[in-house]
């Protein structure tokens, strides 16, 4: 007994043999068939796949939004989700939204407005935090939604997509601010993306997942040492064979 707790309690999630099929017309559209992968406690992986793999299925699954057809996900601990769009309140301010998040666990009215202020800090938004969204760049919403994930002060933090709508530099940018946050916090990441280099910059490891319906084609752990840079050749050699095998995968009969 206490072997098996031992075992479990290494892994901040787990899913096994995940199906979820949806209604199409009168038939049924696999999103996710035998989908299995573990996250270690403090681990940051990535899954890339392509658009339609499953990605965001597989999130919405083990945030709790959505009951799987077949298998199994867990999540141990609190999970927080951040999406590709902010999804602040906009009638909020940056510290508001973020306040909305403590109040929400229950922190004291008197030491919202501290704690706020801390993590905007954190995401180096000092100065901001009076601004409304409408008044906030792509890359400050997001730091505003990743100041918000981190006030619910949640175990795991599941990303998807968060910086594709973002350009080059700023998405840049986020990268290094999210590595330094994790590095800091011992947060679990499972952050999707459908762009191997990102993945490759961010992950210990990365799990390449197959088109539609979505598993585990390959698992690639990057031994690269942090910080990493976009541009270095060793990481753009691993983004090349990743790439190459989500081409693989999108081709009729890939597999
Ligand atoms: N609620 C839903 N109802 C019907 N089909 C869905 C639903 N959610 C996703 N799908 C379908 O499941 C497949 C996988 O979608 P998704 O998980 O969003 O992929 P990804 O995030 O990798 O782009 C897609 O073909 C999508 O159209
Ligand atoms: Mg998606």
């Amino acid at each position: 007994m206490s072997q098996v707790l031992e075992l479990s309690n290494k892994h901040a999630l787990s899913v096994e043999r995940l199906t979820m099929a949806f209604p199409h017309g009168d038939r049924l559209l696999l999103a996710l068939q035998g989908a299995t992968l573990e996250v270690k406690r403090g681990e940051l992986v990535c899954v890339v796949g392509a658009s339609g793999s499953g990605k965001s299925t597989l999130l919405n699954i083990l945030a709790g939004l959505d009951r799987p057809t077949a298998g199994r996900a867990h999540v141990h601990g609190r999970v927080a989700l951040m999406f590709q769009e902010a999804a602040l309140l906009p009638w909020l301010t940056a510290a508001g939204n973020v306040e909305l998040a403590l109040e929400l666990r229950g922190v004291r009215a008197s030491q919202r407005r501290t704690i706020a202020c801390e993590l905007l800090n954190r995401v180096h938004l000092a100065g901001f935090e009076k601004r409304r969204p409408h008044e906030l760049s792509g890359g400050m919403k997001q730091r505003v939604a990743l100041a918000r994930a981190l006030a619910q002060d949640a175990d795991v933090l599941l990303m998807d997509e968060p910086f594709a709508a973002l350009d080059a530099i700023t998405r840049d940018l986020l990268h290094e601010e999210l590595v330094r946050i994790w590095n800091e916090s011992g947060l679990t990441i499972l952050f999707v993306t459908h762009n191997a280099r990102e993945a490759v910059r961010l992950g210990d490891r990365v799990l390449v997942f197959t088109s539609r319906p979505g598993r585990v084609a390959q698992e690639i752990r990057v031994d690269l040492p942090r910080p990493r840079s976009l541009d270095s050749p060793e990481l753009a050699v691993i983004a090349g064979r990743i790439t190459d095998r989500l081409k693989h995968e999108m081709t009729p009969n890939g597999d």
